[in-house]
């Protein structure tokens, strides 16, 4: 049954936001809860998958049955994906990863001064991207979460990052998105299916993207 299709399935899903250090007191973050990844985990592991969760700075308990691996970076997220990934066989990435990190850390309190501050931003390493360029016969599945055009630059995402599928945040509607406890979801898959999910618990909506993801695995052969 479909019930079954995610059994003994080795899951690696990433969840929560970096912080990304600039002094022994500061850091740039964003406003991920890991709320979403936390209940795909959840759900996955009751679906009786292998889940392994790479997460973020986050206030959650560990859902049951799950290995869960704690990072602060996007460089240590990074690291530590990569290091899972060749043996996973579905990859689902909900973190909010920094795009970017100060170009220079200070170990000491940075101290104030009269008149405006500039701190030079690098770029991260695209994670995701990373995964994409690199992937064998791992089922790829990516976030994106969007202000505006947000079917267009989800579909651009898919494509350039060479994703199975990608689930589609509009953070501008009501109960979806960063913090709250229900998201409202597209997800669109690279064999063209679309699915919209209407505003429900985040644990609802990780469901059925698993749902979904498992009929297009098992229609793929895997
Ligand atoms: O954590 P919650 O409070 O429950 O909120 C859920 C959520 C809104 C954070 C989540 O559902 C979500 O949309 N996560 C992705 C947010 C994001 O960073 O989107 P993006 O469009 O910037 O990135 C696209 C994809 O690339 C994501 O899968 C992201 O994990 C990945 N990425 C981004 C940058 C980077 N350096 N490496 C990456 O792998």
């Amino acid at each position: 049954s479909k019930k079954q299709m995610l059994k003994g399935k080795r899951i690696l899903i990433s969840a929560g936001p970096t912080q990304e250090k600039i002094d022994p007191v500061r850091y740039f973050t964003n406003h991920s809860s890991g709320k979403m990844g936390y209940a795909i985990a959840e759900v996955a592991a009751q679906l009786g998958a292998q889940v392994t969760l790479v997460s973020g700075p986050v206030s959650l308990e560990t859902p049951p049955n799950v290995n869960r691996i704690d990072v602060t970076t996007a460089a240590e997220m990074y690291q530590v994906i990569n290091s899972h990934f060749e043996d996973s066989e579905i990859i689902i990435k909900a973190a909010a990863v920094a795009d970017y990190r100060p170009k220079q850390t200070v170990d000491q309190k940075m101290k104030k001064k009269d008149g405006e501050l500039s701190i030079t931003l690098e770029r991260t390493n695209d994670i995701l991207q990373s995964l994409g360029d690199h992937k064998t016969n791992q089922y790829l599945v990516g976030f994106a979460a969007e202000t505006h055009d947000v079917l267009e630059f989800g579909t651009e995402k898919l494509k350039k990052k060479n994703l199975d599928a990608i689930v589609i945040n509009d953070l501008t509607k009501p109960g979806a998105g960063f913090g709250v406890d229900t998201n409202e979801v597209t997800l669109l898959t690279r064999t063209e299916k679309k699915f919209t999910f209407p505003v429900a618990s985040k644990k609802q909506i990780a469901q059925q993207i698993l749902n979904e993801v498992a009929i297009d695995l098992g229609e793929q052969g895997k």
